[in-house]
């Protein structure tokens, strides 16, 4: 089985804001990203807007060919912007506004009520959705419980050196296949820890951003991308 990349552009819209631009264009980059090997587009619409605004997210899901997958909070605001975009999937993530990234995964078994509704709601739609959750088994069957059909375990304690992390990752995504659910992976990836996540079989997708928009700095965004994803096929193979 292959593995997808999806290129999270968030970072190229945070660069645009810093000086209140038009550029760099977040749609250019999704572009340039798919003509260079990412399978699809991640981009998170947070509730203090500091990235990607709700115009990109339209702009976005018109101007590409390959699925786009939304990142978002488990809110009705949120809930009503994807009903309306229709990306091809969902990714309910926790959202602090104080914190520079998404610090740790959701709590599904202390949100049960919450989200159960907005993940049938998505899905009644046709989005696909799944839950950010760290790669803890009570987390894992309580997203299965509510019918999300897709984690993606958070890989950011794995990208610190955190001890075991790699054999807890691997733990979670074995049960994933025992829950029917398909396993997503990301967050502080880069060429260097890549390999040991992309090689975990059930692992069907990564959705990498920080690391590769700081690399284009230096190599270009497409070849960023592209060397990520040989480094995921290679690992694969
Ligand atoms: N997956 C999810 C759910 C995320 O929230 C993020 C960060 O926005 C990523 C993946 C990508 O993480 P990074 O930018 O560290 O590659």
């Amino acid at each position: 089985m292959t593995i997808r990349l999806g290129v999270n552009v968030d970072h190229v819209a945070t660069l645009r804001n810093a000086r209140g631009e038009a550029y760099p264009d977040p749609l250019e980059a999704a572009r340039l990203a798919i003509a260079s090997g990412a399978d699809g587009i991640t981009i998170h619409l947070r509730e203090d807007r500091r990235h990607i605004r709700d115009s990109d997210v339209f702009l976005v899901r018109a101007g590409i060919d390959r699925p786009l997958n939304f990142e978002m909070a488990a809110t009705n605001e949120m809930l009503n912007i994807a009903l309306e975009a229709m990306p091809n999937a969902c990714c309910i993530v926790p959202e602090k506004r104080t914190e520079v990234t998404t610090e740790g995964g959701l709590d599904v078994i202390g949100q049960h009520n919450s989200l159960r509704p907005i993940v049938a709601r998505l899905r009644a739609a046709g989005i696909r959705v799944s839950l950010f959750i760290d790669p803890d088994p009570a987390q894992l069957v309580a997203s299965a419980e509510i019918g999300a059909g897709i984690v993606e375990l958070h890989t950011g304690a794995y990208a610190h050196g955190k001890d075991g992390e790699l054999a807890r990752l691997q733990a979670a995504a074995r049960q994933c296949t025992e829950l029917k659910l398909e396993c997503h992976a990301g967050h502080g990836l880069n060429f260097a820890n890549v390999a040991p996540i992309a090689a975990i079989p059930e692992v069907m997708e990564l959705n990498i951003g920080h690391f590769l928009i700081a690399q284009a700095v230096f190599d270009g965004l497409g070849p960023a991308v592209q060397q990520m994803k040989s480094l995921m096929l290679a690992a694969r193979a």
